[in-house]
């Protein structure tokens, strides 16, 4: 294509005529790009006289600034116009609430332990704690579970190799309590526990709560009335308790107390909700107490197990898969 054809009126007629900033692009390509129109006419020269090559640079030139400065125009134009669509549609509500940061909350395990310890530290209790890996002597042996004793099939205990093992409930803290110490004791032992066990309601690692009050002229009736006011406490309603004897090695008599429970449906069952009983004399003695001078109680709670009641959780594995939707809830 000579100069003279590629008239100005054409080039900005085409230049008007681009609609988006692609056609712009391909168009300044094609004008003014290495292989465009204008930059063969500029190779072309060489072949003319000095005369001719002057004439005709000069309008080259001319032609190629007008053209870039169209150019420039018309991409003002089109991007003015693209940024007027985005604001148009890529608005910000800024009257939409801004995202939660998301408060965090006691683990539903955690409140119930919290609950247990306040009211019994209201009774006037202290908090003992004591090692998750134990020996057989205080988690067994002391609390009058002698070697091959059938009592001790019930715990489906974890071993060490060493012959340690994993504690199977909390009444060991009450013999580390009790030795070298005497009477009166007034304490609970929160902590966690371990059993080869796991179901709906059972996981192998759960907590428990063990009470002990030793003393003189301690009797069923200050155990019985120590539940009952804790579990009133605790459930924050009032129920009928009842002690349902049942045997653990260490307590004597034992019981299992159960509580009668209100369903939504109107009716009622009773509930299993703690161990208890009198702490055995053998216990006492093994620990260096006289059992002719004093006596004692004892109770056992699963934490889980009231968590599940207060709270209205059918299956113990929500406590331990921490999923937030279920956590939310206790916040
Ligand atoms: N240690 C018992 C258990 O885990 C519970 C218990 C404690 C029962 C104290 C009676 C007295 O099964």
């Amino acid at each position: 294509m000579a100069v003279d054809q590629l008239n100005l009126d054409n080039a900005h007629a085409r230049i008007q005529a681009a609609d988006s900033l692609d056609a712009l692009e391909s168009l300044r390509v094609a004008l003014l790009g290495k292989q465009g129109v204008l930059t063969a006419e500029l190779k072309r020269l060489g072949g003319l006289s000095p005369e001719q090559r002057k004439q005709q640079g000069e309008a080259i030139n001319r032609l190629k600034g007008e053209v870039g400065h169209a150019l420039a125009v018309r991409r003002e134009v089109l991007e003015a116009e693209v940024l007027a669509r985005r604001l148009a549609t890529e608005r910000v509500d800024v009257t939409l609430p801004g995202r939660d940061a998301g408060v965090g909350g006691l683990h539903p395990v955690s409140r119930a332990l919290e609950r247990i310890t306040d009211i019994f530290a209201r009774f006037g209790y202290d908090v003992a704690e004591g090692p998750e890996v134990e020996d057989d002597w205080h988690n067994f042996e002391a609390l009058n579970f002698p070697p091959d004793h059938p009592a001790r099939a019930m715990h489906d205990t974890f071993y060490f190799p060493d012959g340690r093992l994993l504690r199977t409930h909390t009444s060991p803290v009450q013999i580390r309590a009790m030795a070298g110490r005497q009477p009166p004791l007034r304490l609970i032992a929160p902590g966690k526990v371990y059993r080869s066990d796991s179901d709906q309601t059972h996981s192998p690692m759960f907590h428990q709560v063990e009470g002990l009050v030793v003393g003189e002229g301690i009797t069923l009736a200050d155990l019985k009335g120590t539940l009952a006011a804790f579990l009133r406490g605790f459930f924050e309603r009032d129920f009928e308790m009842r002690f349902k004897p049942t045997y653990f090695p260490f307590v004597e008599p034992g019981a299992d107390v159960v509580i009668r429970w209100q369903l939504p449906d109107g009716g009622s069952r009773w509930l299993e909700v703690l161990g208890a009983g009198m702490v055995h004399p053998a216990v006492l003695r093994n620990c260096g107490i006289d059992p002719e001078r004093y006596s004692g109680f004892a109770f056992g709670m699963g934490v889980e197990r009231l968590a599940m009641l207060r709270y209205g959780v059918t299956d113990l594995r929500a406590f331990f898969e921490n999923d937030v939707r279920f956590l939310g809830q206790f916040r």
